[in-house]
């Protein structure tokens, strides 16, 4: 709870040190165990300082979210019921839970009611489960059982990929047997948009079973990918179209941002997280699929001694590559029914505003530019610097920021370039949050360059 009382004000980075916390951790393992709350009290202050306040409204580093109070308190109460959600016949609540919480999540997102959505562990294994789906249609199309005979003899499946797609797109394609060299990189705007063109060019040189890739949310930038005119490009060669949309697919909440998606209900099947910006605590994403029985064919699993669902009804491990795993539906079941759909779309068009709120401040201050077009909730600055001064003072910025700690930023290479990025995406980010850290940034800003100047050669 101490966590919880400070997470606002604390300071936003980690201020231990990799050996205070293994001097504080690495305490004898022995015969004898330790009381509980002996071990609990000793180990919250253990790690105390190695905790980042990545809960709190000022944590824009990575595309983290926050958790929500009923969320957070819906996992407590998963943990303590510690319900294996594999099977019906485990836990029929969590069999139902996830059963109605997929029908929201379709519901708010708007895509087909008829879809499956698998309740997995975050946007890596969404990709992976998605993208397991499209292997099996795209080869049961010719004829070929991938569950059955895997990928050696398989006629070859043409893989096409944004060049920015995020690495768990790749990621998913090594797990699956596709190899990430022989994957196909379509060449992307500036902003990191799939330049359709491109795409048909590429999809016209290939005649076989293929799958695209296409992202709704540049890691970066925020950006979108054309998807109207990918769908068009895909539905022409009958390719399968996988949208990873981590953290844009909730787009979908807002009438104001649907507009970024247009097209995207005529993909295959999507990825996104629960834990990014519905904000329900780790581990939680979806994979969601147009065909159910493509979705259960490529990763259900049955046993002898599994009872299957009575009445048709859900066994959870059809839809995710793992059989027993903690109830994750619960906390989205939770958070969904207490926002409503106006929630949602508040949460997300909020942290939106707060984005172009950021990139104003930032904007503002002769020493960083916004490099992106700021469309969602990610801002991308660089340093004015000389060129050949960027990478040092950039590092030396965000280095400094998080000595600060007011609030936590990560960096990147865009386009060649080193860049800091903003990414806002928690429930309780307020706008004195916002200018609050703008003033920390340009000052940290201000100061490195200050100092580079003071020490360049003359
Ligand atoms: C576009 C995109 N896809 C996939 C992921 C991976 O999500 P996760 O970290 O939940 O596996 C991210 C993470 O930021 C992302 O932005």
């Amino acid at each position: 709870m101490g966590f919880l009382d400070s997470v606002d004000e604390r300071h936003v980075d980690a201020t231990a040190k990799p050996e205070d916390l293994r001097a504080a951790l690495d305490v004898p393992f022995r015969d004898e165990g330790v009381p509980a709350p002996v071990v609990l009290d000793e180990l919250a202050e253990a790690v105390d300082a190695g905790l980042t306040a990545s809960a709190g409204p000022r944590f824009f580093g990575f595309v983290t979210g926050g958790a929500h109070p009923v969320g957070l308190a819906a996992d407590w109460l998963a943990a303590a019921w510690d319900q294996n959600a594999a099977l019906y016949a485990a836990s029929p609540a969590a069999a139902v839970v996830e059963e109605v919480a997929s029908r929201w999540i379709l519901d708010v997102l708007g895509l087909p009611a008829s879809a499956s959505v698998g309740f997995v562990t975050g946007g890596q294994m969404a990709n992976t489960t998605a993208l397991a789906a499209a292997r099996h249609e795209v080869l049961a199309r010719v004829g070929w059982d991938v569950e059955q005979d895997g990928l050696q003899g398989a006629p070859p499946v043409d893989v096409l990929v944004g060049d920015a797609a995020h690495a768990t797109i790749l990621a998913a394609t090594r797990v699956l047997g596709f190899g990430s060299r022989r994957v196909r990189r379509v060449p992307c705007d500036a902003e990191g948009r799939i330049m359709s063109f491109e795409l048909d060019r590429m999809l016209s040189e290939s005649s076989g079973p293929a799958i695209v890739c296409a992202q709704a949310g540049e890691v970066n930038t925020g950006a979108f990918d054309p998807l109207d005119e990918i769908a068009d490009a895909a539905a022409a060669r009958r390719a399968w179209l996988h949208v990873d949309g981590a953290f844009g697919l909730w787009a979908a909440a807002s009438p104001r941002l649907r507009h970024l998606l247009d097209g995207y209900r005529r993909a295959d099947s999507w990825a996104t997280d629960a834990h990014k910006w519905l904000n329900v605590p780790y581990d939680s994403g979806l994979a969601i699929v147009s065909s159910a029985d493509a979705h259960r064919a490529a990763i259900g699993l049955s046993a002898e001694y599994l009872p299957p669902a009575p009445g048709g009804g859900r066994d959870n491990c059809m839809y995710v590559p793992e059989m027993s795993r903690r109830a994750r539906g619960f906390a989205i079941y939770s958070t969904l029914r207490t926002l409503g759909r106006s929630g949602v779309t508040d949460l997300v068009e909020r942290c939106c505003d707060l984005a172009t709120r950021m990139a104003a401040n930032l904007g503002a201050s002769p020493h960083l530019r916004v490099v992106n077009d700021v469309v969602l909730n990610q801002v991308l600055v660089a340093l004015d610097a000389p060129v050949d001064r960027l990478p040092v003072a950039t590092a030396a910025t965000i280095d400094r920021i998080r000595r600060d700690g007011t609030c936590w930023l990560g960096g990147t290479t865009w386009r060649g370039m080193p860049a800091i990025r903003v990414s806002i995406s928690n429930w309780s980010t307020t706008e004195d949050d916002i200018d609050r850290s703008a003033s920390a940034i340009t000052g940290a800003a201000e100061a490195v360059l200050s100092e580079s100047v003071a020490s360049a050669p003359s």
